[in-house]
């Protein structure tokens, strides 16, 4: 490895598990030299189990719900003050939708549930954002992070109302991402993820046939949790200073498939 974020201060949300994108973030992320504070919602932190990555990668834990801007606010001040000054990056790696979760149809969605996942997968990316602006937390040249999916562009039956909230979330990396920018030479983008076998992932109805179908349709095939760790740092990294307001596919491929062979196979009866 190549010290590629030596000196950086960050804040990783969202590792639940060893499965987790932001769990494999913060172990590359340590590799690479940075130091970092790790967050979750108080109530996902009772496993104990990201004790053991902040263990392996000398990083406190501070508990944050990402929708309450008192405790975010409180997570930005503790982390300025445990890493020793204004932060190089952040990753929102955070989604949760009540309907998915409790398996109700598009077309007849609950709308307080709904309200609970817009707020807990969009609106939160919201907070951070304005949380880190309000108390001036991040250093120029800053990147700041959040995991998206395809879903947002095109129909993806079964991903339910995290479709609109995907699309919500990347419309706010760059509404804000304009802000930061011209104001604080901060980036914000957004990596629109393939498929990947997370607590998150498999949470949605026909998961492990649409991982597969994904693999096929993609000539990289899909990109792996790890794959994803590697490609934060980089945007976290010096290497991609002038990258902002961008919502950047990491699939494998797929975004821009039609059919490929593999999948045309299927249904030629080869
Ligand atoms: N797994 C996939 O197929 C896939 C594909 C594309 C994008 N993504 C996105 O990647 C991100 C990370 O998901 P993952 O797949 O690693 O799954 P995961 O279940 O490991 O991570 C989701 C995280 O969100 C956290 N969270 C939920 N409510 C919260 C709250 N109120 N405050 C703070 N944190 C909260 C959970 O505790 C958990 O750590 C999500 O934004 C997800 O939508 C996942």
């Amino acid at each position: 490895m190549s010290d590629l974020l030596a000196g950086k201060k960050g804040i990783i949300f969202g590792a639940l598990n060893a499965d987790s994108i932001a769990w494999k973030v913060a172990e590359a992320a340590h590799t690479e030299g940075a130091t970092f504070t790790l967050t979750n919602a108080p109530i996902a932190l009772r496993m104990g189990e990201l004790n053991a990555l902040a263990e392996k990668t000398g990083s406190k834990v501070i508990p944050a719900d990402a929708t309450n801007v008192d405790e975010l606010t409180t997570l930005f001040e503790q982390s300025m003050e445990e890493l020793g000054g204004k932060l190089d990056f952040v990753l929102h790696s955070i989604g949760m939708s009540v309907n998915v979760r409790k398996g109700k149809h598009y077309t007849e969605l609950n709308y307080d549930w709904l309200q609970k996942g817009w707020d807990v997968s969009a609106v939160s990316f919201h907070k951070v954002l304005q949380t880190a602006w309000k108390m001036d937390a991040m250093n120029e040249w800053g990147s700041i992070l959040a995991l998206t999916y395809m879903a947002a562009q095109r129909t993806f039956p079964d991903y339910n109302d995290m479709a609109d909230n995907k699309a919500y979330l990347e419309s706010i990396a760059r509404s804000f991402g304009y802000h930061f920018g011209a104001k604080k030479k901060v980036r914000v983008n957004t990596i629109s993820q393939s498929p990947t076998m997370t607590t998150a992932g498999s949470g949605v109805k026909g998961f492990d046939g649409f991982i597969k179908y994904a693999e096929d349709m993609s000539p990289l095939g899909n990109a792996t949790a790890e794959d994803c760790a590697n490609y934060c740092i980089t945007l976290f990294s010096d290497l991609t200073k002038k990258v902002t307001m961008q919502n950047l596919f990491h699939d494998g491929g797929f975004s821009n498939m039609g059919v490929s062979d593999l999948v045309m196979k299927q249904f030629m009866g080869e």
